[in-house]
């Protein structure tokens, strides 16, 4: 089976995500990848070394990490040292759908440092074509606590998120990430996260952040029909089913 770029990049704007249905060279990969995108910050995450992060086979809380300067993240399996199954996709339409318009208030006003050149800062939720866009990062945010339910907003948040996430995982041998595959994830519909890897793991990932060409095709999707699918249906007026 041959894989089409253009067929990759629809399946990724109609579900949110796009795992490779079987191994491709690295070579393969970017040029697939180079169709529909443009990569930027790329990185070889190999564990034990250097980032604070990622650099540990410990378990990853599901998070979101880059929906506020790049269109959605690719992860090429360089190795997957005999742990395919440990990395996880959940969405996040559930975890809009427990948000009321109090809760988005407080959560615009919930800052994250990003040690980022091109958004060095941003909030939780934030507006796009009329739309919240939520963040769920790995650590804290700072918040001004004199506001009355502002911490409580916060602190409900994200366990709002830890549950649900938990709840969710789309995981399984479809979305197993073996040695040679890759995946393509829209991080404002779905957080990711891993479960523990074995202490000497060899399991290296490559992470690109993208740029999409056909930007605007996706934006009516991710953007403008959030939530998505009937799995995941909006409470209706916005508060908690
Ligand atoms: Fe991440």
């Amino acid at each position: 089976m041959t894989i089409d770029a253009q067929e990759m990049l629809a399946r990724y704007i109609q579900d949110g995500y796009y795992k490779s249905p079987q191994p491709v060279t690295r070579e393969r990969f970017q040029a697939l990848l180079s169709e529909i995108a443009e990569l930027f910050d790329p990185i070889d995450i190999r564990l034990g070394i250097r980032h604070p992060n990622l650099g540990k086979p410990k378990e990853l809380h599901a998070h979101n990490e880059c929906n506020h300067f790049a269109d959605g993240i690719a992860w090429y399996c360089v190795d997957d040292g005999g742990a395919s199954g440990s990395f996880y996709i959940s969405p996040m339409a559930p975890v809009e759908a427990r948000l009321d318009e109090e809760d988005l208030a407080h959560l615009e006003h919930a800052h994250v440092t990003l040690l980022r050149q091109r958004a060095p800062h941003t909030t939780v939720a934030r507006w796009e074509r009329g739309r919240p866009i939520l963040l769920f990062p790995f650590g804290p945010c700072s918040f001004d606590e004199r506001v009355p339910g502002r911490r409580e907003a916060i602190e409900r948040f994200y366990r709002v998120v830890r549950e649900l996430t938990r709840a969710n995982r789309l995981r399984g041998p479809d979305m197993a990430l073996r040695t040679g595959e890759f995946i393509l994830v829209d991080d404002r519909r779905y957080a990711h996260g891993r479960d523990a890897l074995p202490p000497n793991t060899t399991r290296v990932l490559h992470r690109a952040y993208m740029h999409l060409r056909d930007r605007e095709r996706w934006l009516r999707r991710t953007v403008d029909e959030r939530p998505f699918g009937a799995q995941f249906p909006r409470a209706a007026g916005g508060g908690a089913p």
